[in-house]
């Protein structure tokens, strides 16, 4: 087997490196965050009620509780539903640790189900066979904002009598059928880390209908204390009511979020207009497969992935990404199945092979570049850089 060189050679298509996911922070944000600085409340309080409320409003949940990340109300989430030690959660392998990090910080077992190759969500027909009597819980993830079929899994959860919490870490702004994510599950949480749809630069937001979860989440997520400090309006006294743990949002993260949420949908109109140009460009040529559109819904292309097909070409997935790191092009992989890392194979015994769709998508995906503080000329050098490589490496794989 002789070794290829990893550059399609000539001139790079871009002299400048296109960075994989900044975010977007415009004059707003940062007129909203000095004003906080200089007002003397930056932790809880106003700015995060507000943003609170704006949340739910958008989404259309009774109730949101803003938080320090999507991974602490994840497990705030599972905390709120009871689950103890042992019971199981059904979820992806293809996703992110925190979804099932969080399963294990709760005393729960992660029990996975292989993913559709098409959507890159949980294979929805496959969640059954996995369902026994320690059950508690199913937790979908929409992947890359690519909605799960909410339907199915409901109406499994609410057969088995299973609580639903969705890791929308991805999502803000996702729509199945008509239905924002945010208020079709018993319990969601987003994120807004740096990366993802808007942003808080970390930070996250739990949905729900349920006043006694949101209560729980809202005094376990600052210590277990019955009133916050801004509730308590200057006044020394409260009360620890339970063993809390310390998630909550702060008032400058909120300055950010609350513009980023008035500019969501301009936001996703961008992801959604590159992700239209690179399907209509990238579609045709057969060295790579793209996403297929989402009819029912909205998709909100938090991810772009693309999968190379390594019987077409002389390159291998890994040697596509330095190539196009030559080309001044920044790319990422979703996800090494969360089986494959060492400490859910050494807890579990997980081996290779045990989730074949997750790991045959794994091994090709790309992630592409894709976010509102690109232009389309990035969109479209990109593409070029993509159609350079394939044109140089494409054939029979070696
Ligand atoms: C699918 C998924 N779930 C959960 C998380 C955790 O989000 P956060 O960083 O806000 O805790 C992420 C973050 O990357 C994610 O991609």
């Amino acid at each position: 087997m002789s070794e290829i060189p990893a550059i399609a050679g000539g001139t790079p298509v871009r002299n400048s490196l296109l960075s994989f996911a900044p975010p977007l922070i415009e004059k707003e944000e940062i007129k909203e965050v000095v004003d906080t600085l200089k007002s003397g409340w930056i932790t809880t309080g106003p700015k995060t009620k507000r943003f609170e409320r704006m949340f739910s409003e958008y989404v259309s949940s009774k109730y949101a509780v803003a938080l320090s990340s999507c991974t602490a109300g994840l497990h705030l989430a599972l905390l709120a539903i009871g689950v103890s030690e042992g019971d199981e959660i059904i979820t992806t392998p293809y996703t992110f640790a925190a979804t099932s990090n969080v399963i294990i910080h709760s005393s729960a077992i992660p029990v996975f189900v292989d993913i559709d190759e098409e959507s890159l969500n949980i294979n929805h027909n496959k969640i059954e066979e996995k369902i026994t009597e320690r059950t508690k819980a199913i937790m979908p993830v929409h992947i890359g904002g690519r909605p799960c079929d909410m339907d199915k899994i409901m109406e499994i959860a609410r057969r088995h009598n299973l609580y639903v919490i969705e890791d929308a870490a991805h999502a803000v702004g996702t729509i199945y059928k008509e239905t924002k994510i945010g208020s079709i599950g018993d319990l969601t949480s987003f994120s807004f880390h740096a990366v993802k749809n808007m942003t808080t630069a970390e930070g996250g937001m739990i949905t729900t209908d349920n006043e006694e979860w949101a209560r729980f989440i809202r005094v376990n997520s600052l210590h277990g204390m019955n009133k916050d400090a801004w509730q308590r309006k200057g006044s020394w006294f409260y009360e620890i009511v339970s063993a809390g743990y310390k998630y909550n949002m702060t008032d400058i993260q909120a300055s950010i979020g609350i513009h980023q949420l008035e500019k969501i949908e301009r936001f996703i109109e961008l992801r959604k207009k590159y992700a239209s140009i690179y399907t209509e460009k990238l579609g045709d040529i057969e060295e790579i497969e793209t996403l297929s559109p989402y009819e029912y819904g909205r998709n909100t292309y938090h991810l772009y992935v693309i999968k190379i097909k390594p019987d077409r070409m002389r390159i291998t997935r890994d040697k596509f990404i330095r190539a196009l790191r030559e080309e001044n092009i920044s790319t990422n992989v979703h996800y090494i199945p969360i089986h494959l890392h060492p400490y859910y194979r050494e807890r579990f015994g997980y081996k290779k092979g045990d989730y074949p769709s997750a790991e045959r998508v794994y091994e090709r995906a790309i992630s592409l570049p894709i976010y509102p503080a690109m232009k389309e000329k990035d969109v479209l050098d990109v593409i070029n850089a993509i159609e350079k490589i394939v044109v140089y490496y494409g054939g029979q794989n070696v």
